[in-house]
């Protein structure tokens, strides 16, 4: 008896460390800044960053690990997986895990102004091909973000035919979902949520993403839109 009950004992506390391992594996992190929050003033300022950084992204990260325990597969798949296969969990899953996704693409793709540096002859050629000019690019792409109503994103997008596309998504949604109207592998992308832009600009989201593009990363850009057309 004495045995049994150790042996059982031995057995639940095995599941249970095999089922905190698998958790603690699933954990999904926020990741540090990869610069410091002031670094992208003035076009942001440091309080919007931290705000946004450390509350904001900290909450969809907090709300998607809650997740994992209804859907323990969150834990073992990339984040791009858990994208592509949306329409299979509920509406937290896509908010919060769209809202990681999101975020951690948005932090890369800026840099503190001055540093971002261009496009690569690749994606500018490619640029030339599908808008006809930068400028007509990032007049697409702007009006893509002034015209998406409430919250969302605008994105720059290469898509199953390896062409660049802009569109825009709702909420946290994006273009890698299932469920989204346009689909593509997102290499720009820009925050139209009142919480990126409104300290500094209030309702002129025009000016916020006008601004903006002094911000643009073109080295992971660049990187982005390479692995993408492999
Ligand atoms: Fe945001």
């Amino acid at each position: 008896m004495i045995i049994k009950t150790a042996k059982s004992l031995l057995v639940a506390s095995l599941i249970a460390f095999g089922a905190v391992a698998t958790v603690s594996a699933a954990t999904f992190n926020l990741a540090p800044l990869p610069y410091a929050a002031d670094a992208l003033a003035p076009v942001i300022d440091k309080e919007t960053m931290q705000i946004h950084h450390g509350r904001h992204h900290q909450a969809y990260v907090n709300n998607l690990n809650a997740q994992v325990e209804t859907f323990p597969e969150l834990a073992t798949l990339p984040l791009e997986a858990i994208m592509s296969r949306m329409s299979r969990y509920n509406s937290a899953v896509r908010n919060n895990g769209g809202g990681h996704y999101n975020h951690q693409l948005f932090w890369q793709i800026m840099a503190p102004p001055g540093q971002g540096g261009q496009p690569s002859v690749e994606l500018h050629g490619a640029i030339k091909r599908d808008f006809g000019s930068l400028e007509a690019l990032q007049t697409a792409f702007n009006q893509e973000a002034a015209t998406r109503f409430g919250s969302g994103w605008a994105w720059l997008i290469v898509d199953k035919n390896n062409k660049l596309a802009v569109t825009s998504t709702a909420n946290q949604d994006n273009p890698l979902m299932d469920v989204a109207d346009v689909q593509g592998t997102p290499i720009l992308a820009l925050d139209v949520w009142e919480h990126a832009y409104y300290l500094q600009y209030q309702n002129k989201r025009g000016d916020y993403a006008t601004a903006w593009w002094k911000l643009v990363n073109w080295h992971k850009v660049n990187e982005l839109y390479g692995a993408a057309t492999k």
